[in-house]
């Protein structure tokens, strides 16, 4: 069985990627600092899973400690890397701390990468590399334009990084460009578990509705597009989280042909602001509290993916449409308020 590195696997994706991969015959560990994500969900990972995962609870910023995961573990056939902050309106607030947290861990882990000569490295970019596209839907040949924020700008670097690091080892590797994630695993026990007020669309959706938040700001709704507000491609996590594996099993048997491929994961169908609301109302039941309120510095006014050559190349489809995002993200959210111990400890850190 290989052996993969997962990084961040307790944040939203990451966890729903090492459910895929054991499902799918891998065996994975787990490095996570826990700054932005919860050592709940890993539970929830093995509850789902019922085994355990191993998991180095390392900060990626600091080599030593990095270094010291692959020494024990000299058999690791693949990384995945998705430990990185992600959430675009902090980083225009704080750009120095996304620029050191988000590139000085992917150097230090493809130090290791390199020194252990591990085969296949996949990293977790984002459409955010191409700004405000020109053309939608955008494909991976789409120039990557100035990013709109620093987030975006730490995963245009990391890309060029990776690309150019793998050119002078053995090691083969994937970008993979995720449109927006959400929802949540269909079981129920994990989903999205924001760390304090969210700055995502979706969480902040769940949340308003089950009433953590009062009320929730439609940042705009005088762009141009079909009803004013921005467009984004909202793909299921359990989707996304599935293109992880494809992607592996596509390095692992050979199949790219060059060291470094990118591949847009999105459904390419695009949605406004006001019609996830809609889909929301309409799979709870619940009216949601919101106002129009200012545009957001550092949004995107349209984007949705071109995902051919995922589907092509990986063999990669979408099973999940907006509504059982919406169905899921909500489940999860009803769950959490279930227990009460993750509820009590959210809502005091959004006070
Ligand atoms: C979506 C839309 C907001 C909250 C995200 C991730 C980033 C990357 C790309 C993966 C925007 C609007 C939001 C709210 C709102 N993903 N919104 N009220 O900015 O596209 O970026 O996807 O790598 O990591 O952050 O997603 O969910 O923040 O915003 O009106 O309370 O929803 O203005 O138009 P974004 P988002």
């Amino acid at each position: 069985m290989k052996k993969i590195l997962v990084t961040g696997g307790s944040g939203f994706i990451g966890s729903h990627t090492i459910i895929d991969l054991i499902q799918n015959g891998y065996e994975v560990i787990n490095i996570d600092n826990y700054s932005r994500s919860n050592p709940r969900i890993l539970e929830g990972v093995e509850k789902i899973l019922s085994q355990k995962i191993k998991v180095y609870k390392v900060d990626l910023c600091n080599y030593d400690d990095t270094y010291a995961v692959f020494q024990e573990n000299p058999d690791i056939a693949g990384v995945i890397h998705f430990a990185a902050y992600k959430a675009v309106g902090e980083s225009v607030e704080q750009p120095l701390l996304y620029f050191e947290n988000n590139l000085m861990s992917l150097i230090n882990l493809l130090k290791c990468v390199k020194d252990f000569k591990i085969p296949h490295f996949v990293f977790s970019s984002s459409c955010t590399v191409y700004g405000n596209p020109d053309a939608i839907p955008v494909t991976e040949e789409t120039d990557p334009k100035p990013a709109e924020s620093p987030y975006g700008y730490t995963k245009q670097m990391g890309e060029q990084i990776v690309g150019e690091t793998v050119k002078s080892i053995e090691t083969t590797a994937i970008l993979l460009r995720y449109f927006n994630p959400v929802g949540a695993h269909p079981s129920g026990i994990i989903g999205e578990l924001p760390v304090g007020r969210p700055q995502n669309l979706v969480p902040a959706i769940t949340q308003t509705a089950i009433g953590k938040l009062d009320q929730m700001t439609v940042h705009g709704n005088d762009y141009n597009t079909r009803d004013g507000s921005c467009v984004r491609d909202y793909i299921h996590v359990c989707d996304l989280a599935h293109a992880h594996t494809l992607a592996l099993n596509y390095l692992i048997q050979r199949r790219n042909t060059t060291r470094c491929e990118v591949f847009n994961l999105g459904t390419g169908n695009g949605v406004t602001v006001l019609e996830a609301i809609t889909a929301f109302e309409k799979v709870s039941g619940v009216k949601l509290n919101y106002v129009i309120g200012p545009r957001r510095p550092g949004d995107v006014v349209a984007t949705y993916a071109n995902n051919d050559k995922a589907k092509t190349s990986l063999g990669w489809d979408t099973k999940y449409n907006l509504d059982d995002m919406m169905r899921t993200a909500w489940q999860w959210e009803l769950n959490l308020k279930k227990d009460e111990e993750l509820y009590k400890n959210q809502k005091s850190s959004l006070n």
